[in-house]
């Protein structure tokens, strides 16, 4: 009787919240705002590795979780961070007392779009998503409307009126420190004369993401790239150009060695090398460090923390990582779950639920034109050689002898 008005409370609460969310179906849009925009197979409740060792936690876990059912689904485990994601949420769900199903879609649209609906066949609560395509889930996500079963966009924002809020980092952000850290280290400001050799290498086009790295960027950048302070030597500019399909550390390790062949081959100096992420700055690098024939060390950007990359800092082969704290992004994800769940207002006041850095942004994402979807946003931090140890202060990555990092999940 009891589980029977609660499973009724329930819905009527989550409809609720469903129509305080981002709105009613409707078809895909970019987002406004901020310009343009191996083998997965994970098994249902699969048990993460570690305890999370956030540095923030929800307060006030889950006194009703009971019985609720949460389906996470992760784009791939071919990409370092997602791994983590993964085992953050499942592990701080379940310690909440939810039930949780965990997929990974081994970067394969249909194969998300399969693997949500079979969570919405096993009755899941509520939906949390990372899209591999943001364009691609509308079937998946009409059928979670038509079942009454909000929808969390993790990370990255699904372009369907059935997301209910969004959770991510700030993402114009991310590019823009990356600018500035360019701007910073390489003093533009007073760079007289000199000319600085740049190249770009941007994320997935179908990642909605990719875009407002990328401008986050590139608008610090353009002053300098039009006065011609910075020189793309290669003339490869605009996303599409730039863009790497699925992120893929070897489509960006063969596009800058065909760049570094084509355009520095004569010893020409490259000074810098914009890459939106880690994966693509890994291939980057690798291209850098066996076919750039200068002897100057080059700038190179990237975005995550991944262990490859954290040991090319060290090593002096990478110089910065903007750093997302995606332990932080589970927690808050988990308290939004939770006030859904619950029946509870979502609004600002959230925030003051978890001790993280976040704003409740209702203006800068759209699932369609028009359609605003109320997002909570982290807050990303460049991490270079000199400050590794803020990661190891997290208690999310160990310093070893040798000084590299790894992480703890
Ligand atoms: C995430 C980045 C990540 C990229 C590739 C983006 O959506 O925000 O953190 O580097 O996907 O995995």
């Amino acid at each position: 009787m009891k589980r029977k008005l609660l499973g009724t409370l329930l819905s009527v609460t989550m409809a609720v919240s469903l129509l305080a969310g981002c709105g009613s179906n409707g078809g895909s849009t970019p987002a406004a705002n901020n310009n343009a925009g191996g083998n997965d197979a994970a098994p249902a409740n699969t048990e993460a590795a570690a305890e999370p060792a956030a540095p923030a936690e929800a307060e006030a876990p889950a006194a009703t979780a009971g019985g609720s059912k949460i389906g996470i689904s992760m784009p791939t485990q071919s990409l370092e961070r997602w791994n983590r994601d993964g085992a953050y949420l499942n592990d701080q769900f379940k310690a909440a007392g939810y039930e949780t199903i965990l997929t990974f879609s081994d970067n394969d649209s249909g194969r998300q779009v399969n693997d949500i609906q079979n969570m919405l066949a096993d009755g899941v609560d509520l939906l949390i998503v990372a899209a591999i395509d943001g364009e691609a889930l509308n079937t998946a996500m009409n059928e979670a409307a038509d079942a009454n079963v909000p929808v969390i966009s993790y990370d990255r924002l699904i372009l369907n009126d059935a997301v209910s809020y969004y959770v991510s980092f700030d993402n114009y952000t991310v590019g823009k420190l990356q600018g500035e850290f360019i701007v910073d280290q390489l003093d533009l400001e007073n760079a007289g004369d000199s000319v600085y050799n740049l190249e770009i290498t941007a994320g997935d086009p179908a990642d909605n993401n990719a875009g407002y790295f990328y401008h986050g960027a590139i608008d610090v950048l353009n002053p300098y790239i039009e006065s011609g302070t910075l020189n793309v030597v290669s003339d490869q500019i605009d996303f599409d150009t730039v863009a790497t399909a699925q992120w893929n550390t070897d489509t960006a390790l063969e596009r800058a060695q065909n760049i570094l062949s084509s355009y520095y081959a004569d010893g020409t100096q490259l000074d810098v090398w914009l890459c939106s992420n880690d994966s693509t700055a890994l291939g980057v690098a690798q291209a850098i460090t066996s076919d750039y024939a200068g002897s100057n060390s080059v700038l190179i950007t990237g975005q995550d923390g991944d262990e490859a990359n954290l040991k090319n800092i060290v090593d002096g082969i990478q110089t910065m990582t903007v750093y997302k704290n995606v332990s932080n992004e589970a927690v808050v994800t988990l308290s939004l779950a939770q006030a859904i769940i619950n029946g509870d207002t979502v609004d600002a006041s959230l925030t003051d639920s978890f001790d993280i850095d976040c704003a409740y942004d209702t203006e800068s994402y759209e699932t369609s034109a028009g359609n605003k979807c109320p997002s909570f946003l982290l807050v990303p931090n460049v991490i270079t050689k000199d400050n590794l140890q803020d990661l190891v202060d997290t208690g999310l990555y160990t310093m070893g002898e040798d000084g590299y990092l790894s992480a703890t999940n």
